[in-house]
């Protein structure tokens, strides 16, 4: 085990970090290389990111791997990318054990195919007693899916008479979300200059900090993510409140 969940505020580090990894494809067509060698090329910054939180003792690393809207790429990308997912978790799998990682799944993983899906539930089935970081994939993943699925949840408990819709809150619908459970993300990062959340948590960013790099994603590293910890420890989270009362 690497942290307990107190240390992350201990260590100056945000609690829960998301991270839109952005650039594959200008990384690999700046060298005249396939995309597809951009994104090999990114699995290893993943790598090296998640070992930075481990250590760093984030609590919550959420990484968007694929989104909903990302199905409409060439198939051939799409099939790559999936095969890379596959590599990822078997390489990744004694290592995630060793460091008490504990791996979760966000998205309409229903769109994926029996295989993926099949070793998507193996790896957080093994990684699930973990109690290091929780590194969640967002697959599939798109902020407003994940809004109507937690509307679709939430009529159904009001049919069954579970839910009265008098009692719904923010605490009642997020507890509906796929991410339900988790802190909001305290700290965005998007790599590759381009300034949108692109649909990744949408209810979950509403304070989010967010930070900006040009830096291509399988050119982020640990000196990289340093200075994104550092911006936010410069930042003042105000929460619709003044200066003057968070002094107290
Ligand atoms: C991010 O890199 C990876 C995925 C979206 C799967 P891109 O593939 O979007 O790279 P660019 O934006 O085309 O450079
Ligand atoms: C966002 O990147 C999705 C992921 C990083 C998985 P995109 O490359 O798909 O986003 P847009 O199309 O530039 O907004
Ligand atoms: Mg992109």
């Amino acid at each position: 085990m690497i942290q307990s969940t107190s240390e992350a505020e201990t260590n100056n580090v945000p609690a829960h970090v998301a991270i839109i990894m952005d650039g594959n494809g200008r990384w690999a067509r700046q060298r005249g290389l396939p995309r597809i060698a951009g994104h090999q090329q990114g699995v290893d910054a993943v790598t090296e990111v998640v070992d930075a939180c481990a250590r760093k003792g984030v609590d919550y690393l959420s990484l968007f791997a694929f989104s909903s809207e990302n199905w409409g790429r060439p198939r051939q990308e799409v099939d790559a990318l999936m095969l890379l997912l596959l590599e990822y978790l078997t390489s990744q799998r004694q290592k995630m054990l060793d460091n008490g990682i504990r791996l979760r799944v966000i998205g309409d993983l229903s769109r994926m195919t029996q295989g993926v899906q099949q070793a998507l539930a193996e790896a957080v089935r093994v990684t699930s007693a973990g109690q290091g970081l929780t590194l969640v994939l967002a697959l599939s993943y798109g902020g407003r899916d994940e809004i109507l699925r937690a509307v679709r949840r939430i009529i159904i408990q009001v049919q069954a008479g579970s839910l009265d819709p008098d009692g719904l809150n923010a605490e009642t619908f997020a507890a509906c979300l796929d991410l339900a459970d988790m802190p909001p993300a305290d700290l965005m990062i998007r790599t590759s200059g381009e300034m949108r959340i692109s649909n990744f948590l949408l209810w979950q960013a509403a304070y989010t900090e967010l930070y900006f790099t040009d830096v291509l994603w399988p050119d982020f590293n640990l000196e990289e993510l340093n200075k994104a910890f550092d911006d936010y420890c410069q930042r003042r989270r105000r929460f619709g409140l003044t200066d003057e009362q968070l002094q107290f």
